[in-house]
């Protein structure tokens, strides 16, 4: 567009509003549009029976026994939400310092995911790798006696973890614990075990970032000493996203993911610029609180406040995002 006055000789001869007169204009040159294609539901499972409990911090998500999770997939994917994400809740005493029920092939996750293809064949499940559930410590990783988090040995873990997921039958392994080289070593290992199907979701600019506390509440996962910013990202650094998402795609991811999404959304943009995969922003549990809890004291308008939230998310690039509003959007769109 010419950068010259338009009105410069007392004729307007662009009238943008003209295309915003009606409601069928305004979707004809409409450039965005949110679907139920792009939703993908995070969902908790805990043990026990016929048991849901609230979490307290994420109004409206619970976490589910394996049998009520069941019926709300059902339910969920016959309001056309085709994939959901799988987070365990595991009890403390499963857990221990090496995350090892992680890869336990009777585990949590692994239950879950078989009784899912079982029931509900058709939804695409995606199970989460990182070893943070699982750990008595809290993090991501196997710690040594410094409080130092290690890679290469994590890796390993992270490895049998996805290995034992693929087994059950998970459609998509998403690592989300940012230790350097795992993409690889998960894929070699998959196509070695013959899982060449099995795909990688990877949570490549994965920042550390307090938009994450309400999650951690829901598992009780928060880590018991320190924090994240040894392996999750610094959230000042844009070009550094594209260098860890160059080195997931250069390892065999199929999709690339960046989280949180709202407070990221240029770093979305730019991803997307960068790459022909597939890009994912996770709309995370911070993001979702906040719109509840304002939406809870009346202050905005909530279904509003979610379509446009999550619009931001495709304007600035994203094919999918995973998010806690999922269910609510698919009614909504149902309308
Ligand atoms: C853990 C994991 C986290 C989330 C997804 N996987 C938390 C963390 O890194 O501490 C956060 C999701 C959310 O906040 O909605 N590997």
């Amino acid at each position: 567009m010419s950068l010259e006055n338009p009105t410069a000789n007392n004729t307007i001869t662009q009238r943008p509003r003209r295309l915003r007169r009606t409601e069928t204009l305004r979707r004809m040159v409409r450039e965005t549009n949110l679907t139920v294609d792009d939703l993908i539901y995070p969902m908790f499972v805990m043990e026990g029976e016929e048991d849901k409990v609230e979490i307290a911090s994420m109004p409206g998500c619970y976490r589910f026994t394996l049998d009520l999770l069941l019926k709300e997939i059902a339910e969920v994917y016959s309001l056309g939400i085709g994939a959901i994400g799988l987070f365990p809740v595991i009890p403390e005493s499963k857990k221990d310092d090496r995350g090892s029920e992680s890869h336990n092939p009777d585990g949590l996750v692994q239950r879950t995911v078989k009784a899912i293809k079982q029931a509900v064949p058709g939804i695409l499940v995606i199970t989460d790798v990182a070893l943070d559930p699982f750990t008595t410590h809290g993090h991501d990783g196997i710690v040594d006696e410094s409080g130092v988090i290690l890679n290469d040995s994590t890796v390993e873990v992270l490895v049998k973890m996805a290995l034992s997921q693929a087994e059950a039958g998970s459609d998509m392994i998403a690592p989300s614990d940012m230790m350097d080289g795992r993409i690889g070593a998960i894929r070699q290992a998959l196509d070695k075990a013959g899982y060449i199907d099995t795909r990688i979701l990877a949570y490549s600019a994965k920042y550390a970032s307090a938009y994450y506390g309400p999650f951690r509440d829901a598992l009780d996962s928060a880590p018991k000493f320190g924090d994240k910013k040894t392996y999750q990202m610094d959230a000042a650094n844009a070009r550094e996203a594209i260098k860890e998402v160059a080195l997931d795609i250069a390892e065999g991811a199929d999709i690339i993911m960046v989280k949180p999404a709202l407070a990221y959304l240029d770093i979305i943009r730019k991803v997307k610029y960068y790459t022909n995969t597939p890009v994912a922003a996770y709309n995370v549990s911070g993001e979702y609180a906040m719109i509840k809890a304002a939406a809870l004291n009346g202050w905005i308008d909530e279904k509003k406040v979610i379509l446009e939230t999550l619009l931001s998310m495709k304007r600035a690039g994203a094919d999918l995002i995973l998010t806690y509003f999922a269910k609510e959007v698919a009614l909504m769109l149902h309308k």
